[in-house]
């Protein structure tokens, strides 16, 4: 067998590569492996291949979780400027988006050389494809087999994230090491997803598949429902866009949405006031305050005539059509799953790690990062930044 590793990380995605390059440097032996013969394929294909690598706004806000406060300390401790820096110091172009969203100019790439650079400069080694058969521990740490001999570490840091896009390498791994070393993990699910409805609801709006536009949407109960202020995109199935995504990490099978079509907007006293002034039809005049092929199957669905003219609409129509439009409430039948969704919400539970060293409270030397851990950031690079943010943390105190 060879010399003893210090630390040894499973799973050469964005926690792990980047894990392995602070250790490395800090003066660590690190070895990292990866089942996927390509590295960090999540990274490659994350931001429409430009990846959104944080977000300026970060906070803890933005994540969900058993524990909300456990992220806390990670990301308090390495923040967006931080990893701002580093991007920086490579001469890596990017550019903010959107409500804090910074993306690569030219594309994730980038990001993707940068910590192979990092982890070139601590001297990390990494065996790619390369499989996990098994973890043990040790009186002196563990003894990791893999497909390319038995290796003994001190310590072994699990970055092998979480269930979405199997296609590209996910697995359940974490999970099952976790739960071997007598973890608990909170059921994974798909979130940020789109969401689907059944056959017969959809009918009416499969037809207007590819129609985008920005809506409030909501959902819980209570006095502190979530909302987002987003885009919304109809597909075939059912609902996506940043909107639904969004919403879908916080919603509960059973519970409707609450979906406002035209937010900050006043429709039925956009339309009474139209009324005195347009000679248009209903259906034209709607189409003026909406995308016209849903404000066509919105009428034909609440059985209002679109082609009665302005001036002949009565004001009880015209402020039903508005109050139903503010507040579609509909009820999703499941989701994309994932094969679609961004990310796994759920995870190795918190209350058994250390904040400070993502280090296991039951097990010496074992070490959860990055999306296996059960917090999930919102759409718009807070996924990445816990990611940075865990195993920045997770280094610095091995
Ligand atoms: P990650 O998934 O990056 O890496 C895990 C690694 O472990 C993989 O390389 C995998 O092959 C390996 N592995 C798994 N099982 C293994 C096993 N048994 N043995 C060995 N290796 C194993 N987030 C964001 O902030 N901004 C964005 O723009 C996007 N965009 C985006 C687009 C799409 C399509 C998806 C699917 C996801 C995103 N995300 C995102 C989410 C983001 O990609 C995700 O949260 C991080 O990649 C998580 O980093 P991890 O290192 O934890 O897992």
């Amino acid at each position: 067998m060879s010399e003893p590793w210090d630390c040894v990380v499973v799973g050469a995605g964005a926690a792990g590569l980047f894990c392995a390059g602070i250790a490395g440097q800090l003066g660590l032996r690190v070895l990292v492996v990866d089942h996927a013969p390509k590295v960090a394929e999540k990274i490659r294909i994350s931001g429409g291949g430009r990846c959104n690598f944080t977000n300026r706004e970060a906070s803890p806000a933005n994540y969900l979780g058993e524990n909300p406060h456990f992220c806390r300390s990670a990301l308090a401790r390495y923040t967006p400027a931080d990893f701002i820096g580093l991007m920086r110091k490579y001469g890596i172009p990017f550019h903010e988006k959107h409500k804090g969203q910074l993306f690569c100019d030219r594309s994730a790439e980038d990001v993707i050389e940068m910590l192979l650079s990092e982890c070139e400069a601590g001297r990390v080694t990494r065996w790619q494809p390369c499989k996990v058969l098994d973890v043990r521990a040790t009186a002196e740490g563990y003894d990791i087999d893999t497909d390319r001999g038995t290796q003994r570490t001190a310590r072994v840091v699990v970055a092998t994230g979480g269930l979405s896009i199997p296609k590209i390498g996910a697995t359940d791994f974490g999970f099952r090491l976790a739960k071997q070393f007598g973890h608990r993990v909170v059921e994974p699910r798909p979130a940020l997803v789109p969401l689907t409805f059944d056959a017969p609801t959809w009918a009416a709006f499969a037809p207007l598949a590819g129609i985008a536009l920005e809506v409030g949407i909501e959902t819980g109960a209570g006095k502190k429902p979530m909302r987002f202020l987003e885009d919304l995109l109809f597909t075939h199935r059912g609902l996506s866009g940043p909107a639904v995504l969004q919403i879908s990490s916080f919603w509960v099978p059973g519970q409707p949405l609450r979906i406002d079509l035209a937010p900050g907007r006043d429709l039925g006293a956009l339309l009474r006031e139209a009324k005195g002034k347009s000679k248009r039809q209903l259906g034209n005049e709607l189409g003026q305050l909406l995308p016209q092929r849903l404000a066509e199957a919105w009428l034909q669905r609440a059985g209002v005539e679109g082609g009665t003219p302005m001036p002949q609409a009565r004001d009880k129509d015209l402020n039903a059509l508005g109050t139903a439009l503010g507040r579609w409430k509909l009820l999703p039948d499941g989701s994309e799953g994932w094969r679609k969704a961004e990310v796994t919400a759920g995870g190795v539970d918190t209350r058994e790690l250390n904040q400070q060293s993502m280090e296991s409270k039951k097990q010496p030397g074992l070490h959860f990062i990055g999306e296996v851990v059960d917090v999930t950031g919102w759409l718009g690079g807070y996924n990445f930044q816990w990611a940075w943010a865990s195993a920045a943390a997770c280094a610095r105190a091995m």
